[in-house]
């Protein structure tokens, strides 16, 4: 049962996932309240009308008191800032949550167990944990190399990955903060079928008009092109683990988003068609 007097805050809001819970809580007619750090940036880019756009930061849980008052369902990231280090301040952070009422929680997982879900799955207040696997939006780090040049270099373009689309994971998210029966549950979230690289960059062909070319690069190709990109140490060994080595979750579709949003899976032919622009050259 849904229940639109109540009032969701979605931590991450101005990013992949998160940007996608708003949008599909104001499509099923719920109020949204969006945290960011900097309310300034939050409007950029098409952030819809009808958000409540509040400034908050996970590390510093004193200043969440406002954005959580009146709040019945919450959404969380678990990391702090662009270097994706672990939150610490997840116990503060449900206990504020409990005592203003909270009673569903959902959390974008991390890669594996974080302090911030412990203390999620561990409040004793309803949670959800959202396990997504790969991000369709990664193929936007495509984008420039494909305009410039029509090619994508990648290792391992071998590789079977399940990716999903973001909006999907948004629904789900959605559904599990405003519905009952999703509590104590881990959902896997994956697209609906398993690609290659050379799948991608076909699909992502096929929608712009103009073909790609694939090109492999060696494991230190890779990690100077991730080095040069400012990935962090940290981000470029996961990349080597799960994209040299992608683990069944990664590369087996499930059905998640079929049975918890009655709607199926968005196909990477999709989200390539909606996101086309990005990978056309202007002149
Ligand atoms: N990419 C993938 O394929 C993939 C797959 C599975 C799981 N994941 C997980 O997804 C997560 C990344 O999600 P995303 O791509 O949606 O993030 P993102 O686009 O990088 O956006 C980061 C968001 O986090 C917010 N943020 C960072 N530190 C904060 C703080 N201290 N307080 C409040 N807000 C803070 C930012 O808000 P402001 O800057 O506006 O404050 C921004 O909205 C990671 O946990 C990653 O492990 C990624």
């Amino acid at each position: 049962m849904t229940n639109n007097a109540n009032v969701h805050l979605v931590t991450g809001a101005t990013g992949t996932v998160g940007r996608q819970i708003v949008l599909e809580l104001l499509n099923r007619g719920h109020s949204v309240r969006a945290l960011t750090r900097d309310p300034a940036k939050a409007g950029i880019p098409g952030f819809p009308d009808g958000v409540e756009v509040v400034r908050g930061d996970l590390a510093d849980p004193a200043s969440l008191v406002p954005a959580l008052e009146g709040v019945t369902g919450l959404h969380l990231i678990t990391f702090d800032g662009g270097g994706f280090a672990a939150l610490e301040t997840g116990p503060e952070i449900v206990r504020l949550a409990a005592a203003a009422g909270v009673h569903r929680i959902t959390v974008l997982n991390g890669g594996g167990d974080t302090p911030l879900q412990d203390a999620v799955t561990g409040s004793g207040i309803p949670w959800t944990v959202l396990m997504p696997v790969e991000f369709m939006a990664n193929a936007l780090a495509w984008a420039e190399g494909i305009r410039a040049e029509d090619t994508v270099r990648e290792p391992f373009v071998g590789r079977l990955s399940a990716m999903v689309h973001e909006g999907d994971i948004g629904a789900v998210a959605a559904v599990a903060l405003s519905e009952d029966g999703h509590g104590g549950q881990t959902y896997l979230i994956t697209g609906p079928e398993a690609l290659t690289i050379h799948d991608k960059a076909d699909a992502l062909a096929g929608a712009r008009g103009r073909k790609i070319e694939v090109v492999e690069l060696t494991e230190a190709q890779a990690l100077e092109q991730w080095r040069a990109a400012g990935q962090s140490e940290e981000v470029i060994g996961f990349l080597l683990e799960v994209y040299g080595n992608t683990p069944p979750e990664g590369r087996t579709p499930i059905g998640t988003v079929a049975e918890v949003t009655g709607r199926p899976a968005r196909t990477f032919a999709q989200w390539a068609a909606e996101n086309a622009d990005a990978f056309r050259r202007t002149a």
